[in-house]
């Protein structure tokens, strides 16, 4: 017995373009370096692919400001690549999912340009406000530590554009049935090429209720004004109904600030708006108040958090890695001599969660957080203009790259890990952004000459997961939230499977009264206890068969 729906029985693995495989030497990965791997991502047993954004765009962060939907940018290739990859992918019976950035285009972009040229139908594309006797039209924060509001057209107008991202990022007005209709063909020219749906970029952030003052907070003041709004849950629908429901494809919201109410809304499948969402509860919980203040990883926060969002949703994404965040056995682990134990425990546990698990690249070699040595190696906006923020608030240098080193989204960017030649076999030329020294021992080639490599683990996990009803069917029940370890079980038609982790250097008692045939590990051997970093797969006696 399998899901019904094909991407519940799919195992996704995100591209990061950029950083995924360079073919042609200019240090910038591509489409035809991606379809170069596509027997690698076969091998490891990806059904659907997630491309983070391969649009034409000026790049000021990194795809995500489109300045055209129907093309490629050059330094991916071009539509006859992207057409290939499609193809090659099809033949190997991977879909592909393409990123959906409709919050906001590039200023860059043909409307926006127009609407700068003065052209009435196209201010109307965008929100374009009045000032308030000489000051900003609202109060509101910004998502990248910057002023949300940007002078449009000439001053005498006291005119401000909004952009909840970068100034490059203008938001789209939601309110326009032209934009509406615009997004509809744009998603259409994808479906109809073949994708198989859309991840879709801060979607529930798209419709903003109102443009009065927010409640002054730390972030993002004004959030109260636009996140998971009635009108973002009606457009939701209403794509859905227009655009979606006549291709077998699926949807994956990216929904910051969500609560499980909010995302069980948006999931509902009365409601029939998304078909899953990407939370980020468990994203939080090293840090206080905003991202940047990382605290101590404390793993019970952790599983409360996860256990929360299992009983709180009837299916969602299972993931603990993407391009924005930094990287999980870093986070998660004490890395260093547990990298390989540590990776592998958490690619366990992905796994063993009830919902569709996502991977993001190098995830399956365990790859690391960069290693930058000052904010002239760092390349992602978002770093930069919050040290220029956290300046200007008078916080000294060493404090701010701190913050900045452990956070910075560019962790996660630094190029794929292939092999150990110069360029980690990412790139013949100089990479985008500096390659983490640890390449020489931490790369694909590597991990795959070794059997107890990560890879092989990730392999037999998947088709594990794949094969057993009670891990793609099952319900979720959770055991034991521990300082260290987790339990909880997965159980189909009194079929039943625990899965335990231990978050710890150190080894730990098993919970109480779980005792039975041990399924998948990520160490040889039985043992009285947990060893660390242990990750184990138990058939509970009662229940074998
Ligand atoms: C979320 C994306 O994941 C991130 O990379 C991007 O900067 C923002 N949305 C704005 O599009």
């Amino acid at each position: 017995m399998s899901q019904s729906k094909f991407w519940k029985n799919s195992t996704v693995y995100q591209i990061y373009p950029r950083s995924f495989c360079d073919s042609n030497g200019d240090g910038v990965g591509d489409i035809p370096g991606i379809i170069s791997k596509l027997d690698y991502l076969k091998s490891l047993g990806v059904d659907v692919i997630w491309l983070s954004p391969v649009y034409k765009s000026p790049n000021d962060d990194n795809g995500y400001d489109i300045s055209d939907y129907k093309d490629i940018h050059e330094e991916f290739g071009t539509m006859a690549d992207f057409d290939e990859l499609l193809a090659e992918a099809k033949a190997r019976g991977i879909k592909i999912i393409m990123d959906l950035v409709i919050n906001h285009t590039s200023d860059e972009h043909e409307w926006f340009e127009r609407a700068k040229a003065g052209e009435e139908k196209y201010k109307n594309y965008y929100i374009i406000k009045k000032g308030k006797n000489g000051k900003l039209p609202n109060n509101w924060g910004n998502f990248f530590a910057d002023c949300p509001w940007e002078p449009f057209g000439d001053p005498k107008n006291e005119e401000y554009y909004l952009h909840l991202f970068s100034k490059k990022q203008p938001d789209l007005n939601w309110y326009n049935p032209e934009v509406y209709r615009e997004i509809c063909d744009i998603m259409r020219f994808w479906l109809d090429k073949g994708v198989a749906g859309f991840r879709c970029d801060v979607i529930n952030v798209i419709f903003k209720e109102s443009f009065a003052d927010g409640k002054k907070q730390l972030a993002l003041t004004g959030k109260e004004h636009y996140v998971s709004t009635d009108g973002c849950h009606r457009i939701l629908a209403s794509l859905r109904r227009d655009v979606m429901d006549n291709y077998d494809a699926f949807t994956v919201g990216e929904t910051v600030l969500v609560n499980v109410p909010m995302a069980r809304d948006l999931t509902d499948v009365e409601r029939d708006e998304l078909d899953m969402v990407f939370a980020f509860e468990h994203m939080e919980c090293d840090q206080i108040g905003v991202k940047w203040f990382k605290t101590k990883f404390k793993p019970k926060r952790l599983m409360k958090c996860l256990t929360k969002w299992q009983t709180g949703l009837d299916w969602n994404t299972c993931y603990f890695e993407n391009h924005d965040q930094p990287r999980s056995v870093t986070r998660f682990t004490e890395g260093g001599e547990f990298r390989k134990v540590g990776s592998k425990m958490l690619i366990g546990l992905n796994f063993s969660l009830r919902g569709t698990p996502f991977f993001y690249q190098g995830q399956e070699i365990g790859m690391t957080n960069g290693a930058f040595n000052s904010l002239d190696e760092i390349m992602d906006i978002e770093s930069h203009n919050v040290d220029k923020m956290a300046k200007s608030l008078g916080i000294i240098q060493p404090f701010r790259w701190n913050l900045i080193n452990k956070t910075s989204r560019d962790n996660a960017r630094t190029p794929m890990q292939w092999s150990a030649a110069e360029g980690a076999g990412f790139t013949s030329g100089t990479p985008w952004l500096k390659i983490h020294p640890n390449f020489t021992e931490v790369n694909v080639e590597n991990d795959l000459a070794d059997k107890d490599g990560i890879i092989a683990f990730f392999k037999r996990m998947n088709e594990f997961k794949k094969s057993s009803d009670v891990l793609t069917c099952g319900s979720f029940k959770s055991l034991h939230e521990g300082r260290s370890v987790y339990a909880f079980e997965r159980e189909y038609e009194g079929e039943k499977l625990i899965a335990i982790c231990n978050f710890s250097t150190k080894r730990a008692a098993f919970p109480d009264g779980i005792i039975g045939e041990r399924i998948i590990s990520n160490y040889y051997g039985e043992d009285k206890k947990l060893r660390p970093y242990e990750f184990v797969l138990i058939k509970p006696e009662e229940t074998k068969k």
